[in-house]
């Protein structure tokens, strides 16, 4: 699908070095008599945190977009992209504003973004109602790829109910009935509690009690304490980033992990394994990535992130770098005419996107419809246990392509 296994990884300089270097080079070596008029950049936007407890989830989604645009000589479909970011800060109260910007002011092409669903529900109003082309690189509001569902707008992460939902079978099939669930009270903590009480109670469990934290606080402690007194079977949790890294270390804290195994889906465990040490050995987690998948696209994108970066790749940094593959074969198609909407829209609608997570393809929502994993924590790693869920689509409830 993708041509980037035969390229070699750019070193970690040339990679900082951004898509302008690559573009000068290019033109510089044509042997045109007259100069052509150079067409001008598609530009890209990023509303991403870069500050807060999701901003490495951020920094992964930039550089791993920013990688696969240098993987291509800084250009897809023969246009010379630039980029612009804006700090969401993961705040939806600046959400339209930040898109607004955005699109108005920066007068973007294409926005990538957001990583939290209350930011995405702002921005997919502002973008729908201009048309610009959107992809979400991780955010999980349903409403985005349901009821807000629009020919424009592409999601290349999940709906939070997607990798949460198999997780309750999982348990109920190891014959569990009583659990606990834990999250932030937010769309996506809701959602994915939702998904996994949906699918656990199906199959005969049933909820002790759903306990609630605001977003991004992180004060666990007394919640902890009713954990251990309510004595369930599991405990499923959504949290990420930083409050992922701390809910985890105060669980293991509390010695709760000895007494009740704790279940997530798995941003509880990704791109947080380094902070976390020994506390999150052994957790179990559904997501629809796994770092040891061992596929080409995932040996070759490790490396190439890693090198790039000097970091380890994670679920953010896949998204990220789909997100661009897909742009790729929009732009690609439209022959670098970004103005042919139609044109990049139906070659996007009908890619297949050799990820580093596993080949998918977009559901008529424009959401992936693809495998989730069991995975377990092994050292520093979020070692795949076996498929979860095959080919899982959310049910993209409410939404009328116009
Ligand atoms: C979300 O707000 O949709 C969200 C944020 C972080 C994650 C997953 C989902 O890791």
């Amino acid at each position: 699908m993708t041509d980037v296994k035969s390229k070699p990884a750019p070193s970690r300089r040339a990679f900082l070095k951004t898509a302008t270097g690559a573009a000068t080079l290019a033109a510089t070596t044509l042997h045109a008599p007259y100069i052509l008029a150079q067409p001008s950049k598609v530009k890209v936007g990023f509303l991403l945190p870069y500050t807060g407890t999701y901003a490495r989830l951020g920094t992964a989604i930039t550089d791993a977009f920013k990688l696969h645009v240098s993987e291509h000589g800084g250009r897809l479909g023969g246009r010379e992209i630039e980029f612009v970011q804006v700090d969401s800060e993961a705040n939806p109260a600046k959400a339209t504003d930040n898109t607004n910007r955005l699109v108005n002011l920066e007068k973007v092409d294409v926005v990538v973004g957001p990583v939290h669903s209350g930011v995405a529900v702002a921005m997919v109003r502002v973008t729908r109602e201009s048309g610009t082309l959107t992809i979400d690189p991780n955010a999980g509001a349903g409403v985005v790829t349901g009821a807000l569902c629009a020919p424009n707008v592409f999601r290349t992460s999940f709906t939070n109910w997607q990798p949460a939902f198999p997780m309750g079978k999982v348990l109920a099939d190891r014959g569990m009935k009583r659990a606990v669930t834990m999250t932030w009270k937010y769309a996506a903590g809701q959602e994915a509690i939702g998904g996994f009480v949906e699918n656990f109670t199906a199959h005969g469990g049933s909820i002790v009690k759903e306990l609630w934290v605001p977003f991004p606080k992180v004060e666990f402690q007394s919640l902890l304490t009713e954990i251990a007194s309510l004595k369930p079977e599991a405990v499923f949790v959504f949290f990420a980033g930083g409050g992922a890294v701390k809910f985890v270390k105060d669980y293991a804290a509390a010695g709760l992990h000895k007494s009740v195994p704790l279940f997530g889906s798995g941003f509880l465990t990704d791109g947080t394994l380094k902070a976390q040490g020994d506390s999150a050995q052994g957790i179990e987690t559904t997501l629809h990535y796994g770092d040891n998948l061992n596929l080409p696209a995932n040996l070759d994108f490790r490396a190439k992130y890693h090198q790039a970066t000097g970091r380890e790749a994670d679920v953010y940094a896949v998204q990220g770098y789909d997100a661009a593959q897909l742009l790729r074969v929009g732009l690609e198609a439209a022959r670098g005419d970004v103005k042919a909407k139609k044109t990049m829209i139906e070659a996007m609608e009908s890619a297949e996107i050799d990820s580093p997570r596993g080949s998918f393809k977009l559901s008529k929502a424009h959401n992936p419809v693809q495998d989730i994993y069991l995975r377990k924590v092994v050292g520093m790693e979020n070692r795949v246990q076996g498929v979860a869920h095959k080919a899982l689509a959310d049910p993209a409830t409410g939404c009328k392509m116009a």
